[in-house]
């Protein structure tokens, strides 16, 4: 969701800013906005629409040494140019740029700021005149902005420029990332790192409820208490191409066509021949629980289904998968020794950082495994595991989830101690995904057969039917088509209803014990009308099948048949001349409950 970049140095804050905020579309957005510093003013360029469009309007002439910039995916007020970021304050004194959602607004603009002018329908603007607010009463800008943040509940990471002092800019962080980078020519603050690439060597990623200002060349950090911080800066190594779509049109083929060298890496990573490398600490707080709860959301929480399948397998231990934004609100019965496993790709998801506080806040201990060592989840939880998939550009998560359930089959396997063929499975997999991506033309045909659809069903059992789940939240979520997953069991007690002629309905096959059924239910659904659609595996295939998924061992055959699947709904997506990498409506992290 919304992205920010803030840069103060010698090169030209319009250029650093804009690309920063072009690297940080993915993120999802719907309007973008820049301040620059300009001969002590301070100009403001801002509109509903894409960063290209901010680059026409902000075509100035000038060159600035300071510069905030922000991307808004809607939250309080639709996406306009007034509910765009900057806000400035009524006195045109402060502007900021604000990530995250302050849940008092309304009540902090009763009891301050009766006096002031809104423009917008934003929470963002009460932030501006609040410092206006503390200032006029006398403080420093440091102390107006430390008086107005201890006002705040919420999430905000926020930067903030004073007209009367052009040589800082102010920022604060409490539950929504901010990372500031030291460069040669600068200092750059962004939402992730990625901005930072090719301008800083070094960056920090500010915790909780910390505020303070940077300058060209210094960070000043200090805590609520307005006592000044020490902190160590850690090394930036990534370098600007690792953020590039090398020669693949979109960041989703790209990320498709890692997946087997992500699995080969987590062998590495995970196995040193074979022992397990995860700490006993990890496995000895799964061994010591009666229960794990699997928390997550999205592609997230169809992952979590194979992790309770490998702990329940293997570990013999009760598992369940929650959904974070129920769980949240929700107090199942929690007996004996729970553990909580949280997925998550980019450790940033509000919900699942909810749940986790919650949880926690009882004494519960708590797994993170993420894609990110920086990211709330990682640094909250009791212990973190990396599924080292590397950056997720695209908004339809792909790599992430089949690095989750390797991670996870490693996790049981080193909790249950049992002697399985994981890493020699995992490698014949990683094989068996490129020769999925070798015959990737067959899927475009049949994306060719499918892409006039209104309606498209996937159907499964079991593990295939945790698949089918993916599968069609990676369809709908790309080309639109309203896809529903079903147990395909489940179809005759009603959803059989809404087959018509002509409507898809794919079923995956890859397990023994229930591909003879699973195939009966699509001819139900044929004979009434449906276009059917096999994507099987090879042992069990049939002549008339679409698309032959090679063998691999049961228990991994997720992990390749969603790729014919996330194949399958990029092409659909293409085909329709779809946004592929930032479907309308959706963001990368979601960090607003
Ligand atoms: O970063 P997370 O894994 O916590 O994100 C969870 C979901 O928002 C995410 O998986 C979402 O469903 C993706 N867009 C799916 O492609």
């Amino acid at each position: 969701m919304c992205g920010i970049v803030g840069y103060i140095g010698s090169k030209d804050a319009k250029d650093t800013v804009l690309s920063g905020l072009q690297q940080l579309e993915y993120r999802g957005y719907d309007s973008a906005g820049i301040a620059l510093v300009h001969d002590h003013e301070i100009k403001i360029y801002k509109d509903q629409g894409r960063v290209d469009h901010l680059r026409e309007i902000c075509n100035v002439s000038f060159s600035s040494n300071l510069g905030i910039g922000h991307t808004r995916w809607a939250t309080h007020g639709i996406p306009n140019k007034l509910n765009s970021h900057p806000h400035i304050s009524n006195n045109e004194r402060f502007v900021l740029v604000h990530n995250g959602v302050i849940e008092n607004y309304k009540k902090l603009k009763l009891t301050y700021l009766n006096d002031y002018k809104f423009y917008s329908e934003t929470d963002t603007e009460i932030i501006a005149n609040l410092i206006e607010y503390f200032s006029n009463q006398g403080k420093d800008t440091r102390d107006a902005v430390l008086t107005a943040i201890s006002e705040l509940e919420g999430s905000y990471a926020l930067l903030v420029i004073d007209k009367k002092d052009t040589n800082k800019i102010y920022i604060a962080k409490n539950k929504t990332p901010l990372i500031v980078g030291t460069g040669e020519s600068g200092i750059t603050i962004a939402s992730d790192v990625i901005p930072l690439a090719g301008h800083c060597k070094n960056y920090i990623s500010l915790e909780d409820k910390t505020f303070g200002y940077v300058t060209s060349d210094e960070i000043h950090l200090f805590n609520y208490f307005n006592k000044e911080i020490s902190f160590d800066m850690k090394q930036l190594d990534i370098s600007s191409n690792a953020f590039g779509k090398g020669d693949y049109d979109h960041f989703m083929l790209k990320e498709i066509h890692e997946q087997p060298s992500i699995i080969r890496h987590l062998v590495q990573e995970y196995f040193d021949k074979e022992k397990i490398n995860i700490s006993t600490e990890i496995i000895q707080c799964i061994k010591n629980c009666t229960k794990i709860n699997l928390v997550a959301c999205g592609t997230s929480m169809y992952a979590s289904y194979m992790a309770k399948y490998y702990f329940e397998k293997l570990c013999n231990i009760p598992s369940e998968v929650f959904v974070a934004s129920e769980l949240v609100y929700s107090s199942p019965l929690i007996l004996d020794k729970p553990c909580f496993i949280y997925l998550s790709q980019s450790g940033e998801t509000a919900d699942s950082i909810a749940v986790m506080k919650k949880f926690m806040d009882k004494g519960f201990p708590s797994i993170a495994i993420t894609n990110s060592v920086n990211s709330t989840m990682a640094n909250l939880a009791t212990y973190h595991l990396n599924i080292f998939a590397g950056k997720e550009i695209a908004v339809a998560s792909t790599k992430a989830y089949i690095a989750q359930i390797v991670v996870c089959a490693i996790l049981a396997k080193a909790v249950s101690g049992q002697k399985t063929n994981l890493k020699n499975n995992l490698s014949k997999a990683a094989l068996a995904i490129e020769k999925i991506l070798e015959d990737k033309i067959l899927i475009k045909n049949i994306a060719k057969e499918i892409v006039k659809a209104n309606d498209l069903f996937y159907i499964g059992r079991g593990i295939d039917y945790w698949v089918c789940l993916e599968a069609a939240l990676k369809l709908k979520e790309i080309s639109y088509i309203h896809t529903e997953a079903f147990s395909s069991g489940e179809l005759k007690h009603g959803s059989i209803a809404l087959i018509d002629q002509g409507v898809p309905v794919i079923a995956i096959c890859t397990q023994e014990g229930t591909n003879s059924i699973v195939r009966s239910n699509l001819i139900e659904t044929k004979s009434r009308g449906a276009k059917d659609i096999v994507f099987a595996m090879e042992s069990m295939s049939e002549a008339s099948d679409d698309f032959i998924i090679p063998n691999v061992a049961h228990y991994l055959a997720p992990i390749v048949s969603v790729v014919v699947c996330q194949l399958l709904a990029y092409y659909v997506a293409t085909l329709k001349g779809n946004d592929v990498d930032k479907p309308k409506n959706l963001a990368k992290s979601v960090t607003v409950e």
